[in-house]
Parts: structure tokens; sequence; C-alpha cells
């Protein structure tokens, strides 16, 4: 195999130099106008100097050839670093296999996952996409594409930088939206709706790619991210009583979570988004009839969700920093920013995860939240009460899910009738250490959506 490498290195190294050549020549050929990555005031001011003295003129082309060809041979240097890790990675592969029984080598090659990061006007993007690159532990299995709406160039600058590192491309239509009235103030939401179908047929139409992870541009993502939703992958796509995988909890906030299970997952009915998996199927059935505005909301409605639940971990694994977005920052302030991030790596894939197939887990969840002894948010708040639980607090209506969920401190909004993070109507959450289930009576049956 080694006797191999020297021609395929001397021919890549011919390749790469004659490639360099050309686009030496090719840039230096090219108009001063940078084409997609220039943002209009660039374009004007360059224009407006276009009167100065001509010394200046040969000078700043010079400097922009000097700087288009540094910025090209860095590209390429990560083109060759990365053909230098395929490589690597194919040698241990050749090795491995010869020494591994026939059976082990025939396996299937690992499912590639697709990160779409959804970005706009916010330079923070940066954020997002260093952790990922730095928790990413395969470019190969985890292509990165970063989808722009909004034509920011700052922003589109802090995405080119990353090179080769991702693939980058750009939604085409940045038209305002005609929208009702009272719609004025919900124009973002009418954007990222349209941006949101756009990048997705990108993603399966275009990539062909069989699912994806999706990203907003202000989550960063904890180190067992990636581990997470490949351990998932396969019991999303067998179960089709699942639809999608989320990284979120939206009730995990220091304090309502327990440290000490960075491993448990849940089922929940309530659809989180925020770092979330879904499949090429999935997205043929609802695209169709995909929303103007407010997609998440959208989907939390009975006619998308038709009683499918998600999985979500104890511990979320992106965290949000975006204060300042569409909608604005006090929800934010309130709640978003109390959500901790997890830190241990929990190998998900080396785990026994089925305890989380549907048969199993409802009768588990029923037991273990129906034997907990019924106890007020008072006894809960007295402290009196012994043991790390589980106990169970009950509500019985909208309204006393409300209060009760705002004196115990968990999330009390309701969307189509369901709680955030609740699974059959039960929340569950860590209150002053104990294991709390807020639950409607045993024997439920089905949600309310004029619950809200
Ligand atoms: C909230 C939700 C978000 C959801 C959005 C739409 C939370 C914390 N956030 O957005 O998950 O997608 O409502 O219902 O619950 N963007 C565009 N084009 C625009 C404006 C924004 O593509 O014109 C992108 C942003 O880059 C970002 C996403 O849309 O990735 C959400 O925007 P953001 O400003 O963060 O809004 P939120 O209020 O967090
Ligand atoms: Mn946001």
């Amino acid at each position: 195999m080694l006797r191999k490498r020297s021609p395929l290195i001397i021919c890549g190294a011919f390749v790469f130099v004659a490639w360099n050549v050309i686009l030496f020549f090719v840039l230096m050929r090219r108009p001063s106008t940078q084409g997609a990555l220039d943002s209009p005031d660039e374009l004007g001011n360059k224009g407006d100097r276009a009167g100065g003295d001509q010394f200046g003129n040969i000078m700043n082309e010079v400097m922009r050839v000097a700087n288009a060809f540094e910025a090209e041979i860095e590209s390429q240097k990560k083109i060759l670093l990365q053909i230098q890790s395929h490589w690597s990675v194919w040698e241990n592969k050749g090795g491995v296999t010869a020494a591994k029984s026939k059976s082990q080598a025939e396996h299937s090659a690992p499912v590639v996952i697709p990160i779409l990061v959804i970005a706009c006007n916010r330079v923070t993007v940066k954020r997002c996409l260093d952790k990922l690159i730095e928790h990413r532990p395969s470019a190969e299995l985890y292509p990165i594409i970063v989808s722009q709406d909004c034509g920011h160039a700052e922003t589109s600058d802090v995405i080119a930088s990353y090179g080769s590192q991702l693939t980058y491309i750009k939604q085409p239509d940045l038209s305002d939206i005609s929208v009702p009235p009272q719609h004025k103030k919900f124009q973002g939401y009418y954007k990222i709706s349209r941006h949101y179908r756009w990048a997705f047929n990108q993603v399966f139409n275009t990539f062909s790619y069989s699912s994806v992870v999706v990203v907003e541009d202000d989550l960063e993502v904890a180190p067992d991210f990636f581990e997470y939703f490949r351990a998932l992958h396969p019991i999303l796509k067998s179960d089709p009583t699942l639809w999608c995988v989320s990284a979120w909890n939206d009730n995990g906030r220091e304090g309502f979570v327990d440290p000490g299970k960075a491993s448990l997952l849940y089922r929940t009915d309530f659809f989180p988004g925020l770092g979330w998996m879904f499949t090429k199927d999935l997205w043929a059935e609802i695209e169709p009839k995909w929303p103007a505005s407010f997609w998440d909301d959208w989907m939390r409605q009975p006619s998308q969700r038709r009683d499918r639940s998600c999985i979500r971990p104890e511990i979320s694994r992106t965290l949000t920093f975006g204060r300042k977005g569409v909608s604005l920052g006090q929800f934010y302030d309130k709640y978003l920013r109390f959500i901790k991030l997890n830190t241990e790596f929990v190998p998900f894939t080396k785990m026994d995860l089925s305890y989380l197939e549907k048969k199993k887990y409802d009768e588990s969840f029923e037991k273990e939240v129906y034997s907990a002894s019924v106890v007020t948010v008072e006894d809960l708040q007295s402290g009196k009460l012994t043991g790390s639980g589980p106990f169970r607090v009950q509500y019985s209506s909208p309204d006393s899910f409300k209060t009760l969920a705002r004196n115990l401190g968990v999330m009390d909004d309701l969307k189509s009738g369901v709680p955030r993070a609740g699974y059959r109507g039960v929340v569950p959450f860590l209150f002053r250490g104990k294991r709390v289930y807020l639950a409607p009576p045993a024997g439920w049956s089905q949600y309310d959506p004029s619950w809200s």
C-alpha cells in the first residue's frame, strides 16, 4: 500500500502547483469587484475612490491581488490538510480491515449527518462555528453547511473565513415579504420561515442528504453533541412514533436538572427545536404545507406533530447566547440564559438506548410517575419531605398547570395543549434535589389543544 503512495502524491503535488499557477493568473486578471462576498456598501466605496491618484490605485490593486492570493493559499493549505487526514483515515481503515474478519469488514459505512447552520446578520456565528469545529470528530461524517440569509457583509466575511472547513450557501431571495398589516412587526419571523424552507430544500434536494441536524447561529454545542445525534440516528429512523431528536431541554436550568444524570434521555411530546435532527421523509411530508411564519409553533400543532414525539436530554447539548434576536430579549433574560450546557462527554453510541423504545418507555414512565407519592408545592417548599423522590404534583386544568409551574419554577406555557418538555402531559424536573413530576391525573389519554 505504501508503494502506491508516492506516485499518487507526486501527481497530487503536480496538480496542486499547476492549480496555483492558473489561479494566480486568474486573480491577476480579475476586476476589483469580488462578486458574491462584497456588500453594496463596499462596492459604493470602491466606486468613490475610482478618481483617486493612479499610483495609489496601482498599489491598491497589487495589495488586493496579494491579499486574494494569500487567502487562496490559506484555503489550499486547508484542502491539503484535509487530503492528508482523509489519507490517514483511509490507510487506517485499510490496515484494520485486513486484520478483521470478513463479516466485520462488510459492515456498512457510517451514515453522514450534515449540520445545517442557519445564519443571518450576527458575526457571533463564529462562536457557534468554532464550537462545532472544535467538537466535530470527523469532517467527513459531519459536513457543516452554513446557510446565510440577510446578505450581511461582515457576517459573510466571518463565514467565508472558515474556507473548506464548511460549505457556505446563501439564501438568494432577500426581498421584503408582504405580511398582513397586524404582522408588520413580525416580518422577521416570515423571513426565518422562508430561509428555513430554502435551506432544507438545499440539504435534501440539492445535496441529497437523508437527514440533518439544524442549529441556529446563536447556539453553542456541547462536547458530545455529535455523539448524541449519531447514537439517536438509527432510533429516529426506525421508530415511526418519533419525528425528531433535539439537543434541548426547555427546563434545563441549573438546579432543575440532575448533574449526575448526564446520560439520561427522555421522550417528549413538545417540539423543542434548538439543535434538532430530522429526516428527509419528514421534510417530504411537511414541505408542501410549510408555513409563511412562526414555523416552530406551527410544528407544535396537532396536524403537523400527529402524536409523534422527540427525544431530548436531561441536560441540554446546546446553549443559546442570542440575547438580541428576532423575538425580544425578555424571554432570554428570564429563562434561556440559565439553561445549563452539558460538559461531560457521554459515550451514547456505546450505550444501550433501547429503553427509549415507545412501548418499553411508556410502561416504565407510567409506573415511575404514577407510583410516586402526590405532594403539594408547599410540601416541596417546606423541605420536610424525606428521600430523593420521585414526587408527583398534580394539575387538572390549564390554570392549575400554569400556577403550579410558576411556583415550581418551570416553563408555564402550553403550545397546542402540550407543556414544554412534557411527555403524556407530565413534566419531569428536579426541585431542590428531588425528582418531581408535574402531572395530570392518572389515565391521561390525549392533549387538549384548546389549553393554552
Ligand atoms: C425564535 C426561536 C427560533 C425560531 C424562531 C422562529 C428560540 C430561542 N428561538 O427565534 O428557534 O427559529 O423564533 O420562530 O426559541 N434568521 C434568518 N433570517 C432573518 C432573521 C433571522 O435566517 O431575517 C435566522 C437567524 O440567523 C437564526 C434564526 O433565524 O438562526 C432565529 O433568529 P433569532 O434572531 O435568533 O430569533 P429568536 O428570537 O431566537
Ligand atoms: Mn435565537
